[in-house]
C-alpha cells in the first residue's frame, strides 16, 4: 500500500502556505531578518505545538508568520513546500495565502505574491508541479478590511484563481463576507470557504448559498444535517478534508474516529489534504497513509479520493481527465495484485 499511495498522483486543494513554515526555516528566517523569536530552539518550537482547538493553533501560526518579510522569504517558503510535493507525488497544488497576515505588519502585497509566484514558476519548470493561488480573507477581521485587500489584489488578479475564507470560524459566519465574495466573483474569481470545521452545518449552507463556493474547506460537520448531505451529494460539492489537522485541533479524538469513511460512504466528493503540515505533523502522503490505515480504506477508496482531488481542482477539464486516467491505470494494476 505504501508504494501505491506514494505512486498515486495527488492534487492538494487545502494547504495554507504559511502553515508549511517548518520550525527550521522559521529559525533561519528570524536570523536573516533579525527578528527575535519567543522560542530558543527548534525543539522548543515543536513542543509548543500542542493545540486544543482552532484558536490555540491560530495564535501560534500568526506569530510564526511574523518572520516572513522579504520576497525571498516567501519564495523559500513555497519552494520548501514544493520539494515536499515532489517527494509525495503531489503533481498539482492550490495554495491558500493570507495577505492580511503580512500587509498588517507592513509587508507589501506585491512582495508576498511575487515571492510565491516565482516559486510556482520554478516548481513547474524544475519539478513539473502545477499550482494556483487562492487568496484567503481573515474572517475574524471586518469585511471592510477584506474589501480593502481585494482592492490591493487588483494589479495581480491574473495570478489569483479564487478567494477563500479562513481563520477563526465560530462567531464569524460566511454571511459576514457576502459583499466581498460577490465583488470577487464579479472580478472573475472563483470562491471557496472554510466551513463546518468547528462551525455548524448552517455555515456550510451559507457558504454555498451566499458565497456561491465551488468547494467547502473541511465541511466535516455536514453529517449533522441530512438535508445538507443530500444536497452535497446531488451537486457533488467537493469537501477538502484534512485528517491530521482535524485530530491535532481536536475536531476528532483520533484518526480511527474520523468521519471521512462515512463521508465517502454517503457518496460525497471527499479529498485528503494537509492544511498546515508544519504544525500538524504531516504532508500529503502521511495524511493519505495514516488515514488509509486508521479507517481501513482500500485501493479503490484511495483512487477515488485521489481522483476527487483532481476533479475538484481548478485545472482544465482536459488536464483533469489526464490525471484521472493515470490514477485508474495505476489502481487497476494494484487491484490485480
Ligand atoms: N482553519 C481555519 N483557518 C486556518 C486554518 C484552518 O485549518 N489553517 C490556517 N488558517
Ligand atoms: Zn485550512
Amino acid at each position: 500500500m505504501h508504494e501505491y499511495l506514494k505512486a498515486l498522483p495527488k492534487a492538494e486543494l487545502h494547504l495554507h502556505i504559511e502553515g508549511s513554515l517548518e520550525p527550521e526555516l522559521m529559525f533561519a528566517l528570524a536570523k536573516r531578518n533579525k527578528i527575535e523569536l519567543k522560542y530558543k530552539s527548534v525543539q522548543e518550537i515543536k513542543s509548543a505545538y500542542q493545540f486544543n482547538n482552532l484558536q490555540s493553533f491560530l495564535d501560534i501560526y500568526y506569530a510564526g508568520a511574523g518572520v516572513l518579510i522579504e520576497e525571498q522569504d516567501f519564495y523559500d517558503l513555497a519552494m520548501a513546500y514544493f520539494k515536499k510535493c515532489q517527494e509525495d507525488n503531489v503533481t498539482h497544488a492550490e495554495l491558500f495565502f493570507d495577505p492580511q497576515t503580512h500587509t498588517d505588519r507592513g509587508v507589501a502585497f506585491g512582495t508576498v505574491i511575487s515571492g510565491l509566484h516565482r516559486a510556482m514558476k520554478d516548481a513547474k519548470s524544475q519539478f513539473q508541479i502545477s499550482s494556483l493561488l487562492i487568496m484567503c480573507f481573515l474572517r475574524h477581521l471586518p469585511e471592510e478590511m477584506a474589501l480593502e485587500t481585494l482592492k490591493q489584489a487588483t494589479p495581480y488578479l491574473d495570478k489569483i484563481v479564487a478567494v477563500g475564507l479562513d481563520s477563526s470560524e465560530v462567531g464569524h459566519p460566511p454571511e459576514k463576507f457576502e459583499r466581498v465574495f460577490a465583488k470577487a466573483r464579479e472580478l472573475g474569481l472563483m470562491t471557496v470557504a472554510h466551513a463546518g470545521e468547528e462551525g455548524p452545518p448552517d455555515y456550510i449552507w451559507q457558504a454555498l448559498n451566499l458565497l456561491k463556493v465551488k468547494r467547502v474547506d473541511h465541511g466535516v460537520r455536514c453529517l449533522e444535517d441530512s438535508e445538507l448531505v443530500a444536497h452535497l451529494r446531488k451537486e457533488s460539492v467537493p469537501l477538502t478534508v484534512c485528517p491530521l489537522s482535524n485530530v491535532k485541533l481536536c475536531v476528532f479524538p483520533d484518526l480511527t474516529k474520523h468521519n471521512l469513511k462515512k463521508l465517502l460512504d454517503e457518496g460525497l466528493n471527499v479529498s485528503i489534504n494537509s492544511d498546515d503540515p508544519a504544525y500538524f505533523g504531516g504532508y500529503m502522503l502521511q495524511n493519505y497513509e495514516e488515514t488509509q490505515i486508521a479507517l481501513g480504506l482500500g485501493v479503490g477508496d484511495m483512487a477515488t479520493i485521489a481522483k476527487n482531488s483532481f476533479r475538484s481542482s481548478f485545472l482544465s477539464e482536459g488536464e483533469k481527465e489526464v490525471w484521472e486516467a493515470k490514477i485508474d491505470t495505476l489502481a487497476s494494476r494494484y487491484l490485480k495484485l
